[in-house]
């Protein structure tokens, strides 16, 4: 979905420089990770699609894994986590001279989406005396949350944190998310005179519709219809309540696209995960970031799937194991128990049992045995494996890398290959077996007088 440019200039203010404690983490909050991706970039990803002027995260001091997890947007840096008016402030110098509209968001709301963003600056475009806008939803369980009091002519009166509410206040059910849309020229004068005089000694950035008001302008809200959308994330509880939303949001949109989910509950996808048309997936099966599925693929029960491209018609699994840097063409087969890694598979190749390629470029209807493998480490670095188009590499063969078998080449069963095998030969690297008549017989019939 893409969100026409705005005529008013915009600039977005994410502010992630809370330490998260109550994540228990050593990890800044917003890398944690929803459906593969840290919860900082969902939002940078939604806030993009409004083709903002500029976007301004506001990060800790210690925090480089989120200025790179944003970049090349850039950050602000907050001393001292004085509270959410605080960073803001923090952002002030980057939003120097700027005249429009600020979005400033939570870094731990990440489900928000570019249309709700879009509503909150309309409502605050709506009257000219409207200073600002907040995003509200209306939840069951308030508790937690800062709620949203409202006053004459539906406009908002004030917002009062969880810790600062009477008992009364604490009943009510409309909240604010966090997001809000302010008029950029007023937003440094207004910024400065917050104070601290709460519960929780914060500067508040949900003073402001006071604040506005003093100066006289109102505050709007716009409610977003789906509470799930706006949810925040304060704990590992919560974390996975989030997972759970995405991930079924991701298994409609799959479904939607002409997919069979034989049982949606049990696959979990990443935030990029690609698949096609007529995909079929069975039970329990889990994509890791950066896959891609084309069209008439079958994923068997109990796959895992991580940076793996795969075409038409292939079959994988079940329990399979597909690592980064995998890639499958038109009808290839992988079957129970097969392990691959950084290794191309031509049109129509199998491995169907037991297996591990790693390293390697398989050509096409290769047969790669059960048992089979491809020895690429020494110790110290990885060796590639190259075989060839048609070539059949028999059970239990170990293909000591670097090596390369030629085309139509056989490796018979057992062998441990460490030449090259020349194209249409046969490599045969395993004792001749010793057949010794009647030597269990006469052992058992040893065993039995002693
Ligand atoms: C905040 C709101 C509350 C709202 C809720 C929605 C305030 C005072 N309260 O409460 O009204 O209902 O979000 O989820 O705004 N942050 C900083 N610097 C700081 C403090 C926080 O950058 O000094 C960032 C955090 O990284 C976080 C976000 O601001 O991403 C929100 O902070 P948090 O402490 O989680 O606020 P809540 O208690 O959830
Ligand atoms: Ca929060």
């Amino acid at each position: 979905m893409s969100t026409p440019k705005n005529d008013t200039p915009l600039a977005c203010v994410i502010l992630a420089a809370g330490k998260g404690t109550r994540m228990k983490s050593n990890r800044p909050k917003v890398m944690h990770e929803l459906a593969g991706r840290p919860i900082i970039q969902w939002l940078v990803s939604a806030v993009e699609e409004l083709q903002p002027d500029k976007i301004i995260t506001v990060v800790g001091p210690d925090m480089d894994d989120v200025a790179a997890a944003v970049a090349p947007h850039e950050t602000a840096v907050q001393e001292k986590r004085l509270g959410t008016g605080d960073a803001v402030k923090a952002a002030l110098p980057a939003l120097k001279g700027f005249d429009g509209d600020v979005v400033i968001l939570l870094g731990d709301a990440p489900l928000i989406t570019a249309s709700t963003l879009q509503s909150l600056i309309n409502a605050r475009h709506a009257q000219n005396e409207t200073g600002l806008s907040v995003l509200g939803t209306h939840l069951e369980n308030p508790t937690g949350y800062g709620r949203l009091i409202i006053g004459a002519e539906s406009s908002l009166q004030k917002i009062v944190e969880e810790k600062d509410a009477s008992e009364e206040e604490k009943n009510y059910t409309l909240v604010n998310t966090g997001a809000f849309c302010v008029r950029g020229e007023k937003l440094e004068k207004w910024i400065s005179k917050l104070d601290d005089d709460n519960a929780q000694k914060e500067y508040y950035i949900t003073d402001l519709p006071l604040i506005a008001a003093q100066d006289g302008f109102k505050t709007r809200v716009h409610v977003c219809s789906d509470p799930d959308e706006v949810k925040g994330i304060n704990s590992r509880t919560q974390l996975a309540a989030l997972e759970d939303i995405i991930q079924n949001r991701l298994r409609i949109q799959a479904m939607e696209n002409g997919a069979t989910l034989r049982d949606p509950a049990t696959v979990y996808f990443a935030h990029d995960t690609k698949i096609g048309r007529d995909v079929v997936i069975g039970q329990h099966v889990v994509f890791g970031p950066d896959v891609q599925i084309a069209d008439n693929v079958t994923i068997h029960p109990y796959c895992h799937l991580e940076g793996v491209k795969v075409d038409e018609y292939a079959s994988i699994g079940p329990f399979a194991r597909l690592r980064p840097g995998t890639s499958l063409e038109q009808g290839v087969k992988i079957g129970n128990f097969v392990e691959i890694k950084n290794t191309h598979m031509g049109e129509g190749a199998k491995a169907n049992h037991l297996a591990y390629i790693g390293d390697a470029d398989v050509g096409r209807k290769v047969n790669f045995s059960a048992g089979a493998i491809t020895v690429n480490y020494d110790g110290y670095e990885k060796h590639k494996t190259i075989i060839g188009d048609g070539a059949m590499v028999g059970c239990n063969a170990n293909l000591v890398a670097p090596v390369e078998i030629g085309d139509g080449a056989y490796v018979a069963a057992g062998s441990t290959i460490t030449e090259d095998v020349p194209k249409d030969a046969l490599s045969v690297a395993r004792n001749r077996p010793i057949i010794r008549d009647q030597w269990a017989a006469k052992r058992r019939k040893n065993r039995t007088k002693a």
